[in-house]
């Protein structure tokens, strides 16, 4: 995989949101999202992003796509900076990526039949006659397992995995190459979670998709992704292949997070290890190591020292002190 090049490549990225305050909205501090971040995305791959609620999974996804601004660092996908394109180049690859959301309810007009919600990707984007344009909504309501009447239902009509499924199609209806699905199957119900990892997983195969699935149940991250990458207040903690990750995580905070999963792994002691405290406030970042403040194994280097991103055995990243 490394002698790849990489589709997404993403260097000391960060992504702060201003504090503001007073009659003048001044900046008074930063929301620290996006802690200097890099990480290079291949191809074909599943890259699962992990960590607890607010630790910037879904801020890094935004960033990537270009839908926030960077406050540092830079992006490439197929080996150009994004930063740098020509208006017409941006437009290109904003179509190459697109987003899948835990909700997609929340993004349909509830007075608009699906066929139409799904045909606007066209509309705006190509230059398809009204007959050509149906055609595709058809085939592509095909392709994500709902039947081509429903072209004529209305959101409300359709069930939760129904409605994930029309997410999906309107997120590949330009055929992109680059996918984001952020905690995608996380509201739906086991079976039906199951079916659309299924259909994720078919649609990859069929359009040589790329997905960096982001999700807070590792059990389904396990399942579905190739690599994953752990994320703590915003900063990267670990990397590795799926196998690497679950049966050696490195980091305090890995191994943390590992032992909560319910569903022990074969071979793995079962003990939990509690973390203490709450995930701090990201617009107060801890000086030194980020996890430092809740760390069972924290030294006073920890305090003071950021620790650096290393790559530690083939392929498998980590930043700590003590590894
Ligand atoms: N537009 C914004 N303005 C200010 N702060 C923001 C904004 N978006 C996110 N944040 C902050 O950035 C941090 C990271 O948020 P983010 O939503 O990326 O986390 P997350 O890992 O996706 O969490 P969850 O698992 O709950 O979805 C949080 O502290 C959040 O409050
Ligand atoms: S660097 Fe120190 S505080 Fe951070 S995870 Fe490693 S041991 Fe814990
Ligand atoms: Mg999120």
């Amino acid at each position: 995989m490394t002698n790849q090049q990489p589709l997404l490549e993403v260097k000391n990225v960060k992504k702060y949101f201003p504090i503001k305050s007073g009659l003048l909205k001044r900046t008074i501090g930063n929301v620290q999202a996006v802690e200097n971040v890099s990480i290079d995305v291949y191809e074909g791959e599943t890259l699962g992003v992990v960590g607890e609620s607010g630790c910037g999974k879904s801020t890094f996804g935004r960033t990537v796509l270009g839908l926030e601004d960077l406050t540092d660092g830079s992006i490439s996908f197929r080996g150009e900076e994004i930063g740098g394109l020509s208006e017409r180049k941006l437009k290109k690859f904003k179509r190459e990526m697109q987003m899948i959301f835990q909700d997609p309810y929340a993004s349909l007009n509830p007075r608009q039949r699906i066929g139409d919600a799904l045909e606007e990707a066209f509309i705006i984007h190509t230059d398809l006659s009204k007959k050509e344009r149906v055609k595709r909504v058809k085939a592509l309501l095909n392709e994500v397992g709902l039947k081509e009447e429903y072209y004529e239902r209305y959101p409300h009509e359709f069930s939760g995995g129904q409605r994930q499924r029309i997410g999906i199609a309107r997120a590949i209806a330009l055929n992109p190459s680059f996918i984001v699905c952020d905690e995608a199957v996380s509201a739906l119900d086991v079976s039906v979670q199951a079916q659309i990892i299924k259909l994720l997983k078919k649609l990859q195969q069929s359009h040589q998709l790329t997905y960096l699935f982001i999700s807070h149940d590792l059990g389904v991250v396990r399942h579905v992704c190739d690599r994953v990458l752990v994320m703590y207040l915003g900063a990267t903690a670990e990397l590795a292949t799926s196998d690497q990750l679950y049966k050696n995580p490195l980091h305090p905070y890995t191994k943390a997070l590992l032992s909560a999963i319910p569903r022990p792994i074969p071979g793995r002691k079962k003990e939990r290890i509690r973390l203490e405290g709450d995930l701090p406030n990201p617009s107060n970042y801890p000086k030194g190591c980020p996890f430092h403040t809740r760390c069972p194994l924290a030294t006073e280097q920890c305090k003071q020292e950021r620790p650096e991103w290393r790559e530690v055995e083939d392929g498998h990243f980590v930043a700590c002190h003590e590894v």
